[in-house]
């Protein structure tokens, strides 16, 4: 029997990079895929690549950000499949490199909008659903800009602290209700949001890879199988971390 056999895992931005990858890895392991992503093109070629692999998945495009479409979504998920037991809130967005008197409230708000609000808006709707079936998991993407600074990133990095609190209070709320919250650290991972930086700022990557003491950018697979841990009934005792994943980069 596979790892996610019966269940039904939710991904939000599953239309690229770290998201597209749990997407596939949840599919190969047995779990119906609810993949979201406000681009369509994306989202419908990750319901491609499982599918051809004869995995089950429907995609739902929607704003993480917009509560309205964040309840249409979850409620979709319900209407395919009748459960949801694993949430995977990852959808993220980047910005572009300033420091603070350089930037502008707009950007503020669209980074705060997607990355954090986002996030709570996911969890809102998909808990009620957990409580009902007494059991289900979220991981939610914070960042290593969750744990430390980065220069000229201030709006992503409050954005990615905010995610650790967020889900360590949510967690504990949730404790004792069979509903687990946690979310994961990733350090540089080689996915468009970096790779699209490296056409215009090639010297960027000594810089990223200078990050991970491990001596390279991570894979997004490599995020997405503790993602999937994170979810599993392994991770039982797992509640309110913020699991790192980025060779070696916290520690250094
Ligand atoms: N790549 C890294 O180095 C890295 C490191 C740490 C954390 N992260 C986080 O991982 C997550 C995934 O990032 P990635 O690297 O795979 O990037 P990516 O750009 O490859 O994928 C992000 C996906 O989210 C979708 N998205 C953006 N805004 C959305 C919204 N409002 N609603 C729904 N979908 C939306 C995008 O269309 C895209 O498909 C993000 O939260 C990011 O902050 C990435």
């Amino acid at each position: 029997m596979k790892r996610f056999e019966g269940r039904v895992a939710l991904v939000t931005g599953g239309g690229s990079g770290i998201g597209r990858a749990a997407c596939l890895a949840f599919a190969r392991e047995g779990a119906r895929v609810v993949i979201d992503d406000i681009r369509v093109e994306g989202g419908e070629e990750t319901l491609r690549l499982i599918k051809e692999a004869g995995g089950e998945a429907v995609f739902v495009k929607a704003d993480v950000s917009k509560a309205a479409e964040v309840e249409a979504m979850v409620q979709k998920a319900i209407d395919a499949y009748g459960r949801l037991d694993c949430a995977c809130n990852n959808a993220g967005i980047g910005e572009p490199l300033k420091r603070v008197h350089k930037t502008s409230e707009d950007n503020w708000d669209r980074v705060m909008a997607t990355n954090l609000k986002g996030v709570y808006l996911c969890m809102k709707a998909e808990i009620p659903h957990m409580l009902k079936q007494g059991k289900g998991a979220i991981v939610n993407t914070a960042s290593l800009a969750g744990l430390h600074g980065l220069v000229g990133q201030t709006a992503y990095v409050a954005s990615k602290h905010g995610v650790v609190g967020l889900t360590k209070s949510a967690a504990i709320e949730y404790a004792t209700t069979g509903v687990r919250i946690n979310c994961i650290c990733p350090g540089v991972i080689a996915t468009p949001l970096i790779t699209h930086q490296l056409t215009d700022k090639p010297h960027m990557e000594k810089v990223y890879v200078g990050m991970e003491p491990i001596g390279r950018l991570g894979k997004p697979e490599e995020i997405a199988a503790a993602m999937l841990w994170l979810c599993s009934d392994e991770a039982s005792f797992c509640v309110g971390s913020a699991f790192s994943v980025d060779g070696g980069e916290v520690a250094g």
